[in-house]
């Protein structure tokens, strides 16, 4: 490769993103679970020799997200994307220059091929990617004459003709290095917004002679740039659809793909069927044949194969093995990890805590900071008592203990291996492997007591 062959791309990651009225970097604000800007480089990585990105001041969280693969160059005025441009020069050297706005996360890295290539086979110094859309309000509109371009006018540059051209500018070119970086030399903020405008450009080296050439992308909608939120929530929309249509295209079964938001970091094995109104987030990751219930809840969570999840699981940085069964109704706190076969049933509440394969948690309880053996049943009602208000304490219980129904385990404690617990104890002392303990006042049986009450007090009927 020569240095004319290299593919250079530009990403520009500075504006001030007034319209977002945010704090944070646009660019940060996430979409389908990643920020706006790993899509950007995501596309850019398939065919960049080199990546420069360009950001403003305190963009420390950018520079966080970009990898040690991208060369960061930093705008320190934003005086528009030309001088954005022009902050890449030392960085970029000889050979192509491929500028995309950070914004338009729906650009595939297909249509950037398409846009070298032809960059390259018809030897133009500027190929701009257009796009034909219906409403081109806000957008630069391709100006031609003859049929070749002549330049771009910005949207609130235009005159009202000017504004009825739907051909507009993506914010994506490729351009001959050295021919760039003299027109935007030439550059003037003769603007509205006082601003260098990196789409004068191409006005200045069409009236240089050179030959500028435009391809229309295949599908307009990779055009979308998010400016404020609610093109964020309509590209979010778009990127949604696309991320569910990917996962049924593996072999997943989505019911209900309008109530469905399944984030883009999340992957699923084939066969496994997702109900409606399921909301999958963060690094989650599920296995094959599992069945995710109605209105469940997921982050940054890995399940096995064969896993299910009744309805309206809550369920948050968890690890799940092959054939358990959650639910209905049943929330996992970070850190809990439950083994094959297991079962946790409706109101249970999990908090850093392992269960073993094949135990039981099925009903109404709270199990924290505790690790469950193997086939141990845990009784309805049964409260791990793991904070005394200062501090957290743990509980062991061992493999095929049986806790009775609505007991309390005071922690610390240790329930040893095969030992049981009676229903309504107030367990506060380890109990050894194999023994049964009992907590519970003698209950007293006072016989014909209700006889003798009712002849002292006689008992009114309701209406009287
Ligand atoms: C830009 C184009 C417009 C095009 C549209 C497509 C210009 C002047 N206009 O308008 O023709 O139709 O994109 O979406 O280029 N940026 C910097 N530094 C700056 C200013 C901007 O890095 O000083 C970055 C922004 O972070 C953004 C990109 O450049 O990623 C585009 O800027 P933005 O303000 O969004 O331009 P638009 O008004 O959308
Ligand atoms: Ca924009």
């Amino acid at each position: 490769m020569t240095p004319m062959d290299r593919l250079s791309v530009v990403i520009l990651a500075a504006g001030e993103a007034k319209r977002m009225r945010s704090r944070q970097p646009k660019v940060l604000h996430p979409l389908c679970g990643r920020p706006l800007i790993a899509y950007s480089l995501r596309t850019a990585r398939v065919l960049a020799d080199r990546i420069v990105l360009v950001v403003g001041p305190d963009a420390e969280g950018v520079r966080a997200v970009a990898g040690g693969d991208v060369q960061i160059v930093e705008q320190r005025e934003r005086l528009g994307t030309g001088h954005a441009v022009l902050q890449a020069r030392a960085a970029c050297g000889a050979g192509t220059v491929l500028v995309l706005a950070a914004d338009m996360p729906l650009l595939s890295s297909e249509t950037l091929e398409r846009l070298v290539k032809h960059h390259r086979k018809t030897g133009a110094v500027a190929t701009v990617l257009t796009a034909v859309v219906d409403r081109p309000q806000g957008y630069g509109r391709i100006l031609r004459q003859g049929g070749r371009v002549k330049r771009i006018v910005e949207d609130r540059d235009a005159t009202d003709d000017q504004k009825k051209i739907r051909e507009i500018n993506t914010s994506v070119y490729c351009f001959e290095a050295r021919r760039l970086w003299k027109a935007l030399a030439e550059i003037r903020p003769d603007n509205d917004q006082g601003e260098y405008y990196l789409t004068d450009a191409i006005g200045i080296l069409a009236k240089a002679g050179g030959r500028i050439e435009a391809l229309a992308a295949p599908d307009p909608v990779e055009a979308l740039g998010i400016n404020d939120r609610k093109q964020l929530a309509a590209v979010a929309a778009v990127q949604r659809r696309r991320i569910l249509d990917g996962l049924m295209e593996s072999g997943v079964t989505i019911l209900d793909p309008a109530s469905t938001y399944i984030e883009d970091t999340v992957t699923i094995g084939p066969d496994t069927v997702v109900y409606p109104q399921v909301v999958l987030e963060g690094a989650t990751t599920f296995g094959g044949d599992c069945v995710i219930g109605a209105g469940s809840h997921v982050s940054a969570s890995r399940f096995g194969d064969r896993v299910t999840l009744r309805p309206y699981c809550i369920i948050s940085e968890a690890v799940v093995e092959h054939d358990a069964v959650l639910g209905p109704f049943c929330h996992l706190r970070p850190g809990c990890h439950i083994g094959p076969k297991a079962k946790i049933g409706n109101f249970a509440e999990l908090k850093k805590s392992r269960i073993g394969r094949g135990s039981k948690v099925p009903h109404v309880s709270y199990v924290g900071d505790t690790t469950v053996g193997e086939n141990v049943n845990v009784g309805a009602g049964t409260v791990t008592c793991n904070y005394d208000g200062v501090g957290k304490h743990p509980t062991t219980i061992g493999d095929r203990a049986f806790v009775g129904t609505n007991s309390s385990l005071v922690a610390p404690l240790v329930i040893g291996e095969g030992a049981y617990v009676a229903a309504g104890s107030v367990i506060t002392k380890d109990v050894p492997p194999g023994a049964l303990a009992v907590e519970r006042s003698p209950q007293v049986v006072k016989e014909g007591w209700a006889a003798r009450r009712s002849a002292k007090h006689p008992r009114r009927d309701k209406d009287d």
